[in-house]
């Protein structure tokens, strides 16, 4: 039986100032004026279309993503919450993340993103080495990245994740622990840590930087980086996250763990289980911020809206939760995908066998050789 799960709420800002080379996220470089205005009209007819798939749901987390969500000012952060909680219920307590570019944290800023209900930061720092930064295409230096760091602490912003990437160009292993010091030393409640990856359609995948450190050299950088932070108390519960006790992130354990969200703005992703029908949809909205721009609350800006077919649930729920140190309970599974815990008995076993996971009474868990195998573990409930 399909028990909706929590619901979170992501907002997507598809601007930055720059393109940088690695990244495939649904940003645009910038040229010319900003148009705030429009877009914080856009999101606001973009919920209220899909509202009635949510009546009487409570928002236990809102995740400001792009993109560059800090370009957009305080006053337009504050205009799109009030508009959110407005027609949404919060939850008293509710986690509310925005994204930064270090590059555009003018001095004063964070005080009003805290005053209009931001309460958790997430910086886009990737590493403090400022060759290691030129190379990334990065708008700002490691000393830019520090200043804004602790200006957000000073206007009492304290729960900050740093994302840091690693297998930089150029990169060795020493330099990558040195972007761990330097990212521990400024004490925040979480930290990424990505392998940098070549995605498709880039222009690193075009035309590969030069210094890739290759595949062993990067399992040895993230092994000793993982010490590194558990050592100053930050543990690992994901993939790539790291957090001290308590601050892991409500908004991204909620789609590991199968959660429902909504998602508004261009090319924004929702998961939503619909108890009535027993129903799970994948739904998103047009990519390009033009067409969402002129669409946004009409049926032409929805760029899919598509059942998960029940054969297909296992496999997605996986995707999500085996990234999960701490795994997940067969309890969740069944309330989550609506299957019974028997369709993946045999794959569990497999799993087992080989040493991948481990189940304790209602608990899955992957071992440390299924961490290192995810993707094969994963496979493992892929259908047809
Ligand atoms: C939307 S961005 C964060 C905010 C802001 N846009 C920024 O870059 O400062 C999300 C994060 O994804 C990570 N990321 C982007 N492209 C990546 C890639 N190709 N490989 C690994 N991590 C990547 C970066 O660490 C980045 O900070
Ligand atoms: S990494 Fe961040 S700043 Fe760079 S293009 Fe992607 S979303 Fe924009």
């Amino acid at each position: 039986m399909l028990v909706p799960p929590p619901l979170a709420l992501y907002i997507h800002i598809p601007w930055c100032v720059r393109k940088c080379p690695y990244c495939d996220f649904n940003s645009h470089g910038l040229s010319g004026e900003l148009p705030v205005r429009k877009y914080v009209q856009a999101l606001v007819r973009d919920l209220e279309q899909d509202l009635p798939l949510v009546w009487g749901r409570s928002v236990h987390s809102v995740f400001f993503g792009g993109g560059t969500p800090s370009l957009f000012p305080p006053a337009a952060i504050a205009e799109i919450l009030s508009a959110c909680s407005a027609r949404l219920r919060f939850a008293p307590d509710a986690e509310i993340t925005l994204e930064c570019n270090p590059g555009t944290a003018e001095h004063g800023r964070f005080a009003a993103y805290r005053e209009a209900g931001v309460n958790r930061i997430s910086f886009g720092i990737q590493s403090f080495d400022d060759g290691c930064l030129r190379r990334l295409g990065r708008i700002h230096d490691s000393a830019e990245a520090e200043a804004a760091v602790k200006s957000a602490q000073d206007d009492g912003l304290d729960n900050l994740n740093l994302d840091l990437m690693y297998a930089l160009p150029g990169q060795d292993l020493g330099m990558a622990l040195r972007d761990v010091e330097r990212a521990v030393a400024l004490a925040p409640a979480h930290v990424s840590h990505y392998h940098l990856t070549l995605e498709p359609n880039t222009v690193f995948a075009a035309k590969p930087p030069e210094g890739l450190p290759d595949e062993d050299a990067a399992w040895d950088m993230q092994d000793a980086c993982i010490a590194r932070l558990a050592h100053a108390g930050y543990a690992q519960y994901e993939v790539s996250a790291y957090a001290r006790p308590g601050r892991q992130c409500r908004h991204n354990l909620n789609y590991w763990r199968f959660g429902d969200y909504l998602g508004i703005g261009a090319g924004a992703h929702g998961k939503l289980s619909l108890g009535a029908s027993g129903e799970i949809r994948r739904r998103w909205k047009v990519k390009n911020p033009r067409d969402y721009l002129a669409t946004a609350g009409t049926p032409a800006s929805i760029g899919g809206d598509d059942p998960i077919a029940p054969e297909d649930r296992p496999f997605d729920y996986m995707l999500n939760a085996l990234r999960l140190v701490d795994g997940f309970s067969l309890h969740d599974f069944e309330a989550r995908t609506g299957m019974p815990r028997s369709g993946i008995s045999a794959e569990l076993d497999t799993a087992i066998s080989r040493g991948w996971l481990q189940v304790e009474g209602d608990t899955v868990r992957p071992t440390t050789m299924g961490r290192r195998f995810t993707n094969d573990v994963i496979g493992l409930f892929l259908r047809g």
